[in-house]
Parts: structure tokens; sequence; C-alpha cells
């Protein structure tokens, strides 16, 4: 396979994430953003930061987007902000990232680990409910693989039992919720506090770390602001604990050209999974994405289930054609050995369990080539025929 003749150096190997390409595509820009960035010396807090977070609250239409270092710190940010005790516990889901389990039992506090729903991979709205205890403080809801939780129920859980809501919103920056009422509001601006990330992988993504935490609430804002910058009212006088987690200048620089390609993105990201639907959809042994009205879908991951035992004889048939594949993720958080000890399951966890064992992404990127794509899909087919 030979990329050149797009004038773009193109690496024959397939990627699940080609960065290389995008970076060339959009080579000019970025170029002339960080050459910027290097001539003024601005490294740490530039104008380049505060330029990205108010064109980043503006796409977002929320009030305040408060930059930081990494998705992961966001959900600390966050999680600090609400005052919690030791002992308090949090709402997470089963299958999902470390990051938010993570953040949680690390702040002294419990992870309650709730099932999925089969279909979306999302947190079940139906087991929330029953996962509260005394205890429990706040709820983080995950949009997994680019597409959100039904965040109108669990909006209303929260209020019933007085519960801050986290959005993790790490995978799915750009899509949106559709209330009942049929209005529609960006994943990240729902609940009290939205995070995301922008490791060079996600959706909207920096050449290295970066992350975000946003909100319409004044004083949460403010006091997220501080606990990003060692609870730092001004120089030297520090009011609350906080860390240092700040978002690079360069990086800002590099996002703020981006995020204007950020819906076209994902328009590249839908006609791919859109291709990899129709091929799919006749062969008995693959589930595609199921998309529920409620939410958009920007296909940070095109996620399939594989049935009948089938997932890991696929992926090395792919791996001997030169096709990656990923597994996101092979275990629950409750099999992991971290949170055998620092988290609380709620029932009996089967949904996430069950597909650590069947799901599967394929490669999908802003430059897929449809013969790249070709290729893929053919393989596919070939194992299952
Ligand atoms: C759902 C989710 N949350 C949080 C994170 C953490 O982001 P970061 O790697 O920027 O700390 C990730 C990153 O993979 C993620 O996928």
């Amino acid at each position: 396979m030979n990329n050149g003749q797009m004038g773009i150096p193109y690496n024959d190997a397939i990627q699940m994430v080609d960065l290389k390409a995008q970076y060339y595509r959009l080579k000019q820009e970025l170029d002339t953003a960080m050459q910027e960035v290097l001539r003024n010396a601005h490294f740490i807090n530039g104008p380049q930061v505060k330029a990205f977070a108010s064109h980043l609250a503006n796409y977002m239409d929320v009030a305040h987007v408060i930059p930081c270092a990494n998705g992961t710190d966001a959900i600390q940010i966050a999680l600090m902000s609400l005052n919690l005790q030791p002992g308090d516990e949090v709402i997470v889901p089963a299958f999902n990232y470390v990051a938010a389990a993570e953040t949680v039992a690390m702040l002294g506090l419990i992870p309650v680990l709730v099932d999925v729903n089969a279909d979306t991979f999302n947190i079940d709205i139906h087991k929330i409910e029953q996962a509260i205890s005394r205890r429990t403080k706040a709820i983080i809801p995950v949009h997994l693989f680019g597409q959100g939780c039904d965040m109108e129920p669990i909006m209303r859980i929260a209020e019933k039992y007085n519960l801050f809501v986290i959005e993790d919103n790490a995978q799915s920056i750009g899509a949106s919720y559709k209330f009942s009422s049929g209005k529609t509001k960006r994943l990240g601006t729902i609940g009290h506090i939205g995070t995301t990330s922008f490791f060079p992988s996600k959706p909207l993504a920096c050449y290295g770390d970066g992350g975000a935490v946003m909100t319409t609430d004044d004083s949460l804002a403010e006091r997220l602001r501080l606990i990003a910058n060692h609870g730092q009212v001004k120089k030297y006088q520090h009011k609350i604990v906080g860390c240092n987690s700040r978002l690079d200048t360069l990086q800002a620089a590099i996002l703020d050209v981006k995020l204007k390609h950020l819906d076209e993105f994902t328009q590249a990201r839908v006609q791919v999974a859109e291709r990899y639907d129709s091929a799919f959809f006749h062969l008995s042994d693959i589930i595609t994405p199921y998309k529920p009205l409620y939410t958009s879908h920007i296909y940070h991951q095109y996620t399939i289930r594989i049935k009948n035992g089938k997932r890991d004889a696929l992926q090395e048939w792919l791996k001997q054609k030169g096709i990656p594949s990923m597994v996101y993720y092979p275990a629950p958080l409750d099999k992991q050995e971290a949170f055998r000890i620092h988290a609380r399951k709620s029932g009996n966890l089967m949904i996430a369990s069950q597909l650590c064992k069947t799901v599967l992404s394929f490669p999908i990127h802003t430059e897929m080539r449809d013969y790249v794509q070709d290729y893929i899909i053919g393989q596919v087919t070939q194992f299952f025929n």
C-alpha cells in the first residue's frame, strides 16, 4: 500500500490512528501555530492557553473551561473541588479505562463499580440506584468510544439523591446528547462538571499530554481553577490544597488549530464507521455498534462485539494480515488487582466481564483511505466465510 500519491508520507503499516498523515494534512497551520509559540517563548500560561480555553468554551457552549495537564488530572481536580470526605463513595462504570476509579481511590474515596449496558457499553442506568448508599456523593458517567451515556435519567437520579455528576468525556468530545424535549447539549456540559483528555489519539488531541475541566457553575469554576494551580489565589498565597496541572502553551496552540477541524474530524470518522457498518451488517458473528436515539456517535473507537467465542481468532487472523485491532478493555475493573481492595462492587458486573471477552476495536481515524478500509473489510469478511 502506498499513500504517497496524495503527497503525504504515509507509513505502509495500517494504524489504529494515523497521527502522521493528519499532521501532514494540517502541517502549514500547525507549524505556523507552533512557530509562534517558539518565537515568543512563553511556554507556560502563554496567550494561546487562554485563547484555546475560550474557543473551546464557545464550541462546547459552556461558561468555563479550565485547561489542565491530562484527562486523569481533570477527573482528579473535579473530584477535589467537591469537598468529599475520605470514605465517601463515587459511582463509576466497571467497564472502563482506569482513570475514574483510580482518581477516586487515590483521594481516599471509594469507587463503587456499576455494570454497563451490553449494547451501548456505557453505565447501565437501571443499576445505578441499587449502588447508592448513605456514603454515595457522586457519579462519574463515562461516555465511552464516542457516544454518550443516557444523561437525562442519570441527572434525575443525581437530583433525587443529591449527588454530583462528573462526566468523563475524554472519548466523546464533539458528540451531543438529545433530551426528551428535543433540546441538545454537548456531552460534558450536562453534569455539574465535565472532563476531557487531549491525549494524542483522542478526538481532540495535542502532541503530548493535555486535558480540561468544564462547568457552567461559577463557584465550582473558581475552585477548579485554584486547585489546578496549587490552590493559589495570588503568587505564594495558597488558600486550599491544590496541585500543579497545566496545559503547555505549545499544546494549546496545537489544540486551537485542531479545534477548528473538530467537526470535520468527526464527519470523517462517521463515514469510516458507516462503511464498516454496511460491510459487517450481514455477518452473523458480528454485532455492529448500537446507536441509541439520545446520543450522537463520534466514533472515537469503532467497537464491535464478536459472537461465538471467535474474537481472539479474528484478532490473530487480522494481525497475520497486517491489520491492527485492539481490545478495549481486556478486563473489568473489579478483576484488576488494584481495585479488588480499593473498590466496592455493586452486583455481579456480568456484562462488563462478557464485553471484555467479546469486544474488538478496528482502525478508525480522520485519514482513513477507502482502499485501506476495503482491505480491512475484505480480510474480516474472509475470516468469517
Ligand atoms: C475514558 C477516559 N478517561 C480518562 C482518560 C485519561 O486521560 P489521560 O490519558 O489524558 O490522563 C482516558 C485516556 O485514555 C480515557 O479514555
